[in-house]
């Protein structure tokens, strides 16, 4: 292929040393495999797995278009090229090479079970340009890569992790996958994705502050995390079937306009960026919902279609507005709590007396609120205009939870909804307890 002449003879060099180095150590056994003549013409079969550390080797099974085994190159090879191999029935795994600086494969189209590019420390390149269909990919340290090149149409599950691609051009074309998951590429400037549906889980995180992403085609994923994202846009997503987190990206805008559905906790947390975010079109949360730390976001208004959670109502940070004016059901409790002294707990003191809220914790506080509490203090509108004086809104909050539990009278609504309390309360505790453990998980 395209290898120069002293990259290729240092192969040939050190494709000479192999068949010694098998024939005196026992070490090598999979390597005699490999090159024993008998193996692998007969068609073209490695036996269950085969083990190359030379061109040489490689050379051997160039004449094959299909092959089948499951193959690992590793040594010291320098650069390496499987030619002519149109089918892998089986794996390819390159692992360990830490001479090699270029591999090419670029006949390649299916591999029936997965690639895995592993532990290459110099490795700059890597070219699959025909290879459309793989079971699963993984890259991981890669700390050289500059060029991974594919042609997948086809993949179940793809990791790339602790690799310095700038891009991962090789995936774009992509139409479904069950499983991404890019994390600790510090390099990684962007990635376009043409995905359309992903059954398992997405996750972007950790990789660099700049990162910006694209799901153009996206409808629906089953869960999705992003965390050090600079960007990312969705704008067809409608479905996350399981729980969607934006958690501690630079982002300042997230855009989810056609998203109608969240099948279990929505989270979106500590992104001190984030001055936007549109939800206005979703309905329905099947977990918690958790808009939590997001400092410059002063207007939560992107809310406004919500009408049921599942789980329980966390909104902490410095916001003057919440609109939460479609929500019907809450089955978890509520705590919302801002720094912002112009914040209102009425709208959503007016849910939880009116049952919409069933969950027994409820709290609501504002900026103008003390933490010490005065639980006895009942009177409305006996709110003063001093910062550090506790208000109507924050007793209100508290009283509220309280005299759920005290029953004092004992009017048929009351008796109502404390017995949809007794019988909700295990399950809400256990819907809290979900929700912590969701929110912790995607921490
Ligand atoms: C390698 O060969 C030695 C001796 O022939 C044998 O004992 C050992 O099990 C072999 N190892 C593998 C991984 O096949
Ligand atoms: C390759 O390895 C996988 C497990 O890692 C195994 O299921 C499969 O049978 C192997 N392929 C061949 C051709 O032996
Ligand atoms: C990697 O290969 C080197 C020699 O090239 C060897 O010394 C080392 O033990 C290998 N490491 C692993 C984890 O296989
Ligand atoms: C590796 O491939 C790149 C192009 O992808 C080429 O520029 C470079 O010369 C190759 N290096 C070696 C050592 O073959
Ligand atoms: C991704 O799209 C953005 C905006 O269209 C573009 O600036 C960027 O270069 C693209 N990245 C890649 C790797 O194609
Ligand atoms: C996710 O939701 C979409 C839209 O409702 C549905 O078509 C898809 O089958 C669901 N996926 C899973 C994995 O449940
Ligand atoms: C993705 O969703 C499934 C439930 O459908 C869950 O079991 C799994 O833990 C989730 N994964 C992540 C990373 O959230
Ligand atoms: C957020 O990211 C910064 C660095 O990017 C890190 O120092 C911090 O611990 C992260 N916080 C959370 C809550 O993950
Ligand atoms: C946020 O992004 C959406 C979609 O890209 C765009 O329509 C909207 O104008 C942006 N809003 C702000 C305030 O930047
Ligand atoms: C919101 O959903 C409705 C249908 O439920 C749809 O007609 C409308 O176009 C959606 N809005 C956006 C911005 O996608
Ligand atoms: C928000 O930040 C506070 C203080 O840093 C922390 O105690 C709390 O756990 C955070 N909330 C979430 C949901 O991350
Ligand atoms: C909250 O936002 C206001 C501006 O809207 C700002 O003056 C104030 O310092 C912020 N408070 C905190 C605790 O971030």
């Amino acid at each position: 292929m395209l290898y120069n002449k002293a990259v290729l003879s240092a192969a040939l060099l050190s494709a000479a040393a192999a068949p010694a180095m098998a024939a005196s150590s026992s070490s090598a056994n999979s390597t005699a495999t490999a090159t024993s003549s008998s193996s692998i013409p007969s068609g073209c079969s490695l036996g269950s797995s085969a083990t190359m550390t030379a061109q040489a080797d490689l050379d051997k099974i160039a004449g094959c278009t299909e092959l089948s085994g499951n193959l690992t190159i590793t040594g010291d090879i320098g650069s390496a090229a499987l030619a002519n191999v149109k089918k892998l029935d089986g794996s390819l795994r390159l692992y360990n090479a830490t001479d090699l600086v270029n591999f090419s494969a670029d006949s390649l189209t299916v591999i029936t079970g997965g690639l895995t590019l592993q532990e290459l420390t110099v490795l700059n390149s890597a070219s699959f340009g025909s290879l459309q269909q793989v079971d699963s990919i993984t890259l991981l340290t890669l700390p050289a890569i500059d060029t991974f090149i594919t042609n997948l149409q086809k993949a179940n599950n793809i990791q790339v992790s602790d690799t310095t691609l700038e891009s991962v051009d090789g995936f774009s074309t992509l139409k479904e996958v069950a499983e991404l998951n890019i994390n600790n590429n510090r390099n990684l400037a962007s990635f376009n994705s043409s995905l359309q549906t992903v059954s398992d889980s997405l996750q972007i995180s950790f990789n660099a502050e700049s990162t910006q992403v694209s799901f153009n085609d996206l409808i629906w994923a089953n869960n999705i995390t992003l965390r050090d994202v600079e960007s990312a846009t969705f704008p067809k997503l409608e479905t996350v079937n399981a729980s969607l987190g934006f958690i501690n990206n630079t982002i300042a805008n997230i855009s989810l306009a056609k998203l109608t559905k969240v099948g279990q906790t929505l989270s979106v947390t500590s992104n001190d960026e984030l001055t936007y975010l549109d939800c206005s079109n979703l309905t329905s949360i099947g977990g918690g919902f958790v808009v939590a730390n997001n400092t410059k976001l002063a207007d939560i208004s992107g809310f406004s279609n919500l009408q049921t959670i599942a789980g329980a109502v966390i909104v902490t940070g410095n916001f003057s507005t919440l609109d939460l004016s479609s929500l019907k059901s809450v089955r978890g409790g509520a705590t919302i709590e801002t720094s912002a002294s112009n914040f209102s707990c009425s709208a959503i003191k007016k849910l939880q007396s009116n049952g919409a809220i069933q969950g027994d914790s409820f709290v609501c506080k504002n900026g103008a609120v003390s933490s010490s509490s005065s639980i006895s203090s009942t009177s409305s509108g006996s709110r003063t205009s001093s910062n550090a004086r506790s208000t109507s809104n924050a007793n209100a909050a508290v009283s509220a939870s309280g005299s759920s539990s005290a029953g004092s009278s004992s009017s048929t609504k009351s008796k109502k909804s404390k017995g949809v309390a007794a019988q909700d309360f295990a399950s809400v505790n256990s819907v809290m307890g979900a929700v912590a453990a969701v929110a912790m998980a995607l921490l």
